[in-house]
């Protein structure tokens, strides 16, 4: 299956757990790795953020960086029907016609109500406890509207395309706007173990941990606010690397 909008081309890839991804023609690149679209999603973020854990604790809000087929979603709102408090699950996307597509797909489609849609975002629900907002536009700018609303981050899923094919969704000014959004305890997961990305995240304010990686990748990266969770031997190797932090001059 292939599709275009305005803003790429479109080709579904079926991946080895049986859920299809897409490969972005602009971007040049697949949403996941073809080893498991879903089994990856579940693993990097949903277990690597520890969301049953803490949505069993408290109600709290998810920030998505990268709708793409929208399996961050559907991966969360399956793992945590059966919690009571409440899941915020705010995404981001630049081509707003990929968002409509995948509200379309009735993995979620079938799921939705509350639906209100304009030039900045679409909103729905899943379930009562389960709400939606995908921020339409370079997330660069819509995570500022976060800030304005004083909204508070507890996971981050930090799912761009890779740092070479989507440069400015992993510097240091960018991991910097994202700190700014957290609370006192907060974590983000992302495949990526680079140093030159780890560098940017200890610079912009985050405690940086080393988590294993999906697959076949050995390495992925979990970041934390709370002092606690400080890996002073990570932090010395990196500080010492010569490697320098990822920053919007290197774009
Ligand atoms: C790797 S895919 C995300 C996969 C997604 N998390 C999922 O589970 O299906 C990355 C997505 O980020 C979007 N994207 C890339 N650059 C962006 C930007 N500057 N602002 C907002 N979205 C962007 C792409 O269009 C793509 O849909």
């Amino acid at each position: 299956m292939k599709f275009k909008t305005k803003f790429s081309e479109y080709q579904a890839v079926t991946t080895d757990d049986g859920y299809i991804t897409l490969h972005s023609g602009h971007f040049d690149e697949n949403c996941h790795s073809t080893a498991g679209a879903l089994e990856e999603t579940l693993y990097n973020y949903v277990e690597g953020c520890s969301v049953l854990e803490r949505a069993q604790a408290s109600n709290i809000t998810i920030l998505e960086i990268g709708l793409g087929v929208g399996l961050g979603i559907l991966a969360t709102f399956e793992s945590t029907k059966e919690i009571a408090n409440k899941i915020k699950f705010i995404t981001t996307e630049i081509d707003p016609e990929l968002a409509n597509w995948v509200i379309s797909q009735a993995s979620i489609g079938k799921h939705i109500s509350n639906l209100e849609k304009n030039k900045e975002f679409i909103s729905f629900n899943l379930s009562e406890n389960f709400q939606v907002k995908v921020l339409l536009g370079d997330a660069r700018e819509t995570i500022k509207k976060l800030d304005l609303e004083d909204i508070k981050i507890d996971c981050i899923f930090q799912d761009a395309f890779s740092p070479t094919k989507n440069p400015t969704l992993w510097t240091k000014e960018w991991f910097r706007n994202l700190r700014s959004l957290c609370n006192k305890d907060s974590v983000m997961t992302t495949y990526s173990a680079s140093v030159k990305i780890r560098k940017a995240m200890l610079e912009a304010g985050f405690i940086v941990t080393n988590m294993k990686g999906f697959g076949n990748k050995r390495n992925a990266t979990r970041a934390y606010t709370l002092e606690s969770y400080r890996d002073e031997k990570l932090e010395k190797e990196l500080i010492r690397s010569k490697t320098p932090a990822f920053s919007d001059k290197d774009i």
